[in-house]
């Protein structure tokens, strides 16, 4: 394999952005080259592998789940003629809780413009609420809204005239010992581990346009073991919330009801149309494994709304309900595998009351031919992650001391005013020196392992 060693582009390192998605059905890779200055991360390649070993989104079997993460890498490896040696990963499993609570500093008794500083103090008051329980880990804090003199909905903070910023946060929190598994795992794969989402902000990220999130959208996720679910408005994630049911779950009622072996009921589960276009009479006549079976089209059709009426009733409906977002005027978007149902959008839109519509990454276009589909959507996401991260370091923040304790605010330079250019450092500075969150969470890890 060979290694690139100069771009085509000039004044710029060709520097590879690596997404990767332990997805339950599927270990998914989205490898992207970072562009000139200004310019979006080009999607080179992509690489997948059947995930073993991964159940529920829980690593089940280390060994299995190594293997898989190896077989995805290479797979994307092939692809780019290029090696990969670093990743950022999108995780699902355990428990997610997301958690709101509020912070407020005061900037004095006559307005002055925000700094950095003044948003990293904000941020620590606001955490210092959270009680975080007994092994489990903030693994993001989000900025969900911000607010100057009482006055709500101020989009970024930093530079504007004010006496006091008010700011509420989400923490994401996860059972710290999923973090070491995937971390474990994706290092004894050879890779280091450049930073962690959790999955459905990766999902949503991979299928949101700026204008569905600007004005309010759902994004659902159905993989094989979790749902994932992201509601945006403002632009902002409002609430993230991870689900232990999937397709897989429609696939075990299939063979458990009409007593099908479970590949074959993978199979005809993907027949099914929930637009139920089909003829109540009709049966579907097969012989497997020496014995005949009549099955109705109306009782498989009947399997396979029963679990996603629960799923959207029961689980995803609570969770949009939770993210106190009263309008969600672009609806929801599915996307995941089982968002590949025949007729999954107009079925949603009768559940949920919303308007609804299967989702691609929205970078699709320039993933390579046959792999543009939904499968990729978290793995896509992640290199939105990385990009959006770099423009605004405090839009998602990493725990750099995970592994209990509190979370802390990224140390940035203070905000120099008003020099024109935003005082951020560039991508390369930021990537060479200063405060590097995830490089913190990777280095306490190796002194783990
Ligand atoms: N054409 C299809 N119709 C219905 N379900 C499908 C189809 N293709 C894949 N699935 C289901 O999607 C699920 C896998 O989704 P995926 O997003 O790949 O999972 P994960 O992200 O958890 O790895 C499985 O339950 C699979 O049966
Ligand atoms: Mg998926």
């Amino acid at each position: 394999m060979f290694k690139k060693t100069s771009s085509y582009r000039q004044n710029i390192e060709p520097d590879l952005l690596v997404g990767l998605d332990l997805g339950t059905s599927k270990v998914t890779v989205v490898v992207a080259e970072r562009g000139a200055e200004g310019d979006e991360a080009q999607i080179i390649g992509v690489g997948q592998a059947p995930s073993n070993g991964i159940r529920k989104g829980l690593i089940v079997n280390l060994d299995q789940a190594v293997k898989s993460v190896r077989q995805a890498v290479s797979d994307a490896q092939n692809m780019v003629g290029q090696d990969i040696n670093e990743v950022t990963v999108s995780f699902g499993g355990g428990d997610v809780t997301s958690v709101r609570s509020k912070g407020m500093v005061s900037l004095g008794r006559t307005p002055r413009p925000v700094m950095r500083l003044d948003i990293e103090r904000v941020i620590d008051a606001a955490q210092a609420d959270v009680v975080v329980p007994a092994n489990q880990s903030i693994l993001h804090t989000i900025p969900v809204e911000y607010s100057l003199d009482g006055n709500v909905g101020i989009d970024d903070p930093l530079g504007m005239n004010a006496m006091r910023l008010d700011i509420e946060v989400q923490s994401i929190i996860v059972p710290t010992a999923t973090i070491q598994n995937v971390m474990n795992c994706v290092s004894r794969a050879g890779l280091d581990v450049n930073g962690l989402v959790i999955k459905p902000l990766a999902s949503a990220l991979g299928v949101l346009t700026p204008e569905d999130a600007l004005a309010g959208a759902a994004v659902v996720d159905i993989g094989g073991g979790t749902t994932g679910v992201a509601v945006f408005a403002d632009g902002r994630p409002k609430h993230l919330g991870l689900l232990p049911v999937g397709g897989d779950h429609i696939t075990n009622d299939l063979g458990s009801v009409l007593r099908l072996p479970l590949n074959k009921a993978e199979e005809l589960k993907r027949t099914v149309s929930l637009r139920r276009d089909f003829d109540p009479d009709e049966t579907i006549s097969f012989t497997h494994s020496s014995r005949d079976f009549d099955i109705s089209k109306s009782d498989l059709y009947e399997i396979v709304r029963c679990r996603l009426e629960e799923l959207a009733n029961d689980l995803i409906k609570p969770q949009i309900k939770a993210s106190r977002v009263a309008l969600l005027p672009s609806g929801i978007l599915l996307t995941g595998g089982v968002s590949k149902t025949e007729g999954i959008d107009e079925f949603m839109l009768d559940m949920m009351d919303l308007p609804a519509r299967v989702a691609m990454p929205v970078d699709a276009n320039r993933m390579p031919p046959g792999r543009n589909t939904q499968e990729y959507s978290s793995a896509a996401g992640i290199i939105k992650y990385i990009l959006t991260r770099e423009r605004d370091p405090f839009r998602y923040l990493d725990n750099p001391a995970i592994g209990g304790g509190k979370a802390e605010a990224p140390k940035m330079p203070a905000y120099a005013p008003p020099s024109g250019e935003s005082s951020a450092p560039g991508p390369k500075e930021r990537r060479e020196g200063g405060f590097n969150p995830l490089k913190s969470i990777g280095d306490m890890f190796k002194d783990l392992f």
